[in-house]
């Protein structure tokens, strides 16, 4: 199965990375962090997800596009297959996760952006947040600006509802993306209709913590129907809640993170699992339930 994303025609692996959790706070060695990208690279991945704030701190803002850009520098011919999705509009003053989405800023943090993965065009840029400050339609009309200049491809919004995605197509005209939480415990974007808004308007859902998130993926090997299911297909909970994921809309793009390149290998293999129609609705019981994972 091949994915496309939004309207640009790039066929990608089903399946995407998330680098987050090689910069953050319990991090791997970098030596070890490359591995996991390697891995990802390998394995035919060809769409990462960073941001210039997964970091430890503010005078770490970046720390993992450079990791990626090393990692693409290090693999002949990667930095020409694999598309890197990177944002703007949080900040990380001594650890803390805020947003800072104003047009100054953001025309900062992209400049920044393109200088840490040494490219002269981000293929594509997304607000990482709704900053409450000031009105959405100022950071999004940043962004076009950006895009007219040359300096990204595609917009991309993240944590979204309805409203914020309306306001963003009428300053925008067009939209790549949308990434907000998605995976068995949290279903929101499935019952409200948003993943299928998006299929309609040729938008790509790329679905962030898609095995449950930071703690949330502890508790799925252990979860029914995860357990039986495993023991059913012979494979990982997480390979079968990635190919749930992908069965519930063909515009979904999953980006599990990892510290591990095992996690990563055995993620991508998840598109190959035949997961049957019954028991993708065993799953899609779980959204009911109200779970909360983060
Ligand atoms: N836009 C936003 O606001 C936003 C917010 C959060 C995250 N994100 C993006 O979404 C990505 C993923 O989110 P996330 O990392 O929070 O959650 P996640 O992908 O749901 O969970 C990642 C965790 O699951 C484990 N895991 C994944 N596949 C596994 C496998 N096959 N076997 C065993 N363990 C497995 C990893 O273990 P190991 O570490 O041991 O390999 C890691 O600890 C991030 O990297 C980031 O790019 C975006």
């Amino acid at each position: 199965m091949r994915r496309k994303l939004g309207k640009t025609g790039t066929a990608v692996h089903p399946i995407g990375f998330g680098a987050m959790a090689l910069s953050i706070l319990g991090r791997p060695s970098e030596a070890d962090a490359i591995r996991t990208l390697h891995a990802a690279f390998d394995a035919g991945i060809d769409f990462i997800d960073t941001a210039d704030s997964y970091c430890l701190e503010t005078a770490d803002t970046g720390h993992n596009e450079r990791l990626i850009q090393k990692a693409l520098a290090q693999k002949p011919g990667a930095a020409q297959r694999i598309r890197v999705a990177t944002k703007g509009g949080v900040i990380r003053p001594g650890g803390a996760w805020l947003t800072d989405a104003r047009p100054r800023r953001l025309r900062q943090a992209c400049d920044a952006s393109l200088r840490n993965l040494g490219v002269e065009r981000i293929f594509l840029y997304q607000l990482h947040a709704v900053d409450e400050e000031i009105p959405y339609e100022e950071s999004v009309g940043e962004l076009v600006r950006l895009r007219e200049e040359g300096k990204i491809e595609h917009i991309g919004v993240c944590n979204v509802g309805m409203d914020e995605l309306d306001v963003a197509l009428s300053v925008a005209g067009d939209i790549e993306s949308v990434q907000n939480r998605c995976n068995p415990f949290e279903q929101h974007d499935l019952s409200s209709g948003l993943i299928r808004r998006c299929e309609e308007l040729r938008i790509s859902y790329i679905a962030y913590a898609p095995v449950g998130g930071h703690r949330g993926n502890r508790r799925l090997p252990g979860t029914e129907p995860f357990a039986s299911l495993s023991a059913k297909y012979g494979v990982s909970a997480y390979r079968i809640a990635l190919a749930w994921l992908l069965s519930r809309g063909p515009n979904i793009l999953p980006i599990p993170g990892a510290r591990r390149a095992e996690s990563v290998q055995d993620n991508a293999l998840a598109p190959t699992l035949p997961l049957e129609a019954a028991d993708a609705i065993r799953i899609d019981r779980l959204g009911g339930l109200g779970l909360k994972t983060a």
